[in-house]
Parts: C-alpha cells; sequence; structure tokens
C-alpha cells in the first residue's frame, strides 16, 4: 500500500504521514528533507540557490547531511522552497523518492508533490490543509521551544511567501491531486487529526 501525505508547510502532514507509517508499519520518507539536503549544500557551498546551474551542483549531497539538525532550521526551510522551483533538480530527486514508494510492501511518503508526480498510482492519497495563522503559531512555537527568537510576524511571513512559491512553480506545484481526501487540522489535536486520516486510510485501500 502506497500512502501519499501532500501538503503546505506547518500543516501537520509530517505528524500524520509519522503516526500512518507507524499504524500500518510501512516506511516513511519525509521528502522535504531531500530539498533541504540540497538546500543546505547550496548554503554551505557558497552558491546562489537561485540559479539553476548552482543548485544541481548541490544535488550530490552526502546521505549523512539528512540527519543534520540545520535541516530543520527556517532559513534552509525558506531556501529549499526555491531550489525546488528548479525543473532539474526535481528531476535529480524524482528516481530516489519512485523507488521509496514503490519497495515491496509499500511506503508512507509526505511532501508537496507525492499524489501528483511522485507516486500518482498511491492507492491513498491526502491533502493536509490549515489556515496559515494556525500553521504560523505552530512553527513559531516549534522554532521557539529549539531556542529561536524569531517572531511569530515573521514566521507568518515566511510561511506566506512559500505557500506562494511552491503553489505557483510551473513544476510540480503544491495542488491538491484530483483525488485526494482534503483533510483541515486547523481546529484537530493530533491525535484527531490522525484518526481521521486513519479512516480516510481505511475506506480508500
Ligand atoms: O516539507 P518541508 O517544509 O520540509 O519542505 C521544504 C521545501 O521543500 C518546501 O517548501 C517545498 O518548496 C520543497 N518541497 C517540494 N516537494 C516536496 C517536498 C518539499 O518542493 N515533495
Amino acid at each position: 500500500m502506497i500512502i501519499a501525505v501532500d501538503g503546505p508547510a506547518a500543516s501537520g502532514k509530517g505528524t500524520i504521514a509519522r503516526a500512518l507509517a507507524r499504524h500500518y508499519g510501512l516506511p516513511h520518507l519525509d521528502t522535504g528533507l531531500l530539498y533541504r539536503a540540497v538546500a543546505a549544500n547550496v548554503a554551505r557551498l557558497d552558491l546562489d540557490g537561485s540559479i539553476e546551474a548552482d543548485a544541481i551542483a548541490a544535488c550530490d549531497f552526502d546521505d549523512a547531511l539528512l540527519d543534520d539538525p540545520i535541516l530543520r532550521s527556517d532559513a534552509i526551510g525558506s531556501l529549499a522552497s526555491v531550489i525546488s522551483a528548479h525543473p532539474l533538480v526535481r528531476a535529480s530527486l524524482l528516481q530516489r523518492q519512485r523507488r521509496f514508494a514503490n519497495q515491496p510492501g509499500g511506503a508512507v511518503l509526505d511532501g508537496r508533490d507525492i499524489g501528483t508526480v511522485i507516486a500518482p498510482e498511491a492507492d491513498a492519497k491526502l491533502f493536509i490543509r490549515a489556515t496559515p495563522n494556525i500553521r504560523a503559531k505552530r512553527r513559531h512555537a516549534e522554532l521557539r521551544a529549539a531556542g529561536s527568537t524569531i517572531s511569530i510576524d515573521r514566521v507568518l511571513a515566511d510561511i506566506r511567501a512559500r505557500d506562494l512559491r511552491d503553489s505557483t512553480r510551473s513544476t510540480a506545484p503544491l495542488v491538491p491531486a484530483k483525488d485526494s481526501a482534503l483533510l483541515d487540522t486547523s481546529f484537530l489535536s493530533i491525535e484527531a487529526s490522525v484518526q481521521r486520516a486513519i479512516a480516510i486510510v481505511e475506506a480508500r485501500r
């Protein structure tokens, strides 16, 4: 069984995808980490992420980078959204994601284009949403807990800029697949969101 979980930053998609993977005993891939690793490499090599050739030069990263806490920072998240708009960057990460999705026994993947591009044949597709204000509040609390002093206004502005870039790019924009189930987590607890997600998967598999 392949489960595709897509949605914008801080919508709850990662938490839901991890919970689904646990519930069904499936491996999970957070595909945002791959884009974040390329972004971290761009920063490390002092390249310009808005230039496609620079971003491509950073695509060949060491897998150990995927565990680096730097990947979770807001700055790397924003840079990831810049480099992920380049079609050749997306192409270079495509096979790895498809292989993960198609491993025997199935998988859960979360990202922006899992249901539309990476695994259009997925058995269950969820598109997770929440209002920008609520997502900013969640992300702000996470960043604060990690020691950041960033303001909530700044987090909200970053989220809005990222939503705009991710949903208006020409390659694999952030849009719900036609056959995805929409799940708005704005006013749901994590537990309630996960229960709804499981109910959606159960109804579709
Ligand atoms: O999900 P996360 O916030 O970690 O993703 C960081 C950035 O990587 C996103 O803003 C998006 O631009 C990009 N991304 C993408 N396609 C994916 C996953 C992430 O374009 N499947």
